[in-house]
């Protein structure tokens, strides 16, 4: 990775300054809940200045599921399920 987390990871590494969370915390929570948004939501990484977003979306890439659960429960909506309700 070319920014920010590289090489043998420190899980104290400070990577949201804003809110104070750790590369262990993201870790953890990529690991619990497989879903970046619910890892930002979770973590409050990635609320304030965005400042991270790009360390949390390389450690979800490292850390993360294979095919991320939003991608694929997207996939799996028929077109049309949850959409208007005007006729
Ligand atoms: S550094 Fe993470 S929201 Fe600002």
């Amino acid at each position: 990775m070319p920014n920010g987390v590289t090489g043998t990871l420190d899980r104290n590494q400070l990577i949201c300054i804003c809110e104070d969370v750790t590369a262990g915390e993201l870790i953890d929570a990529i690991r619990q809940y497989g879903c970046i948004e619910t890892v930002k939501r979770c973590t409050r990484a990635c609320v304030t200045c965005f400042g991270c977003e790009m360390e949390v979306e390389e450690l979800f890439e490292q850390y993360g599921p294979e095919e991320s659960p939003d991608a694929a429960g997207l996939a799996a909506v028929p077109a049309g399920v949850g959409g208007s309700t005007r006729f």
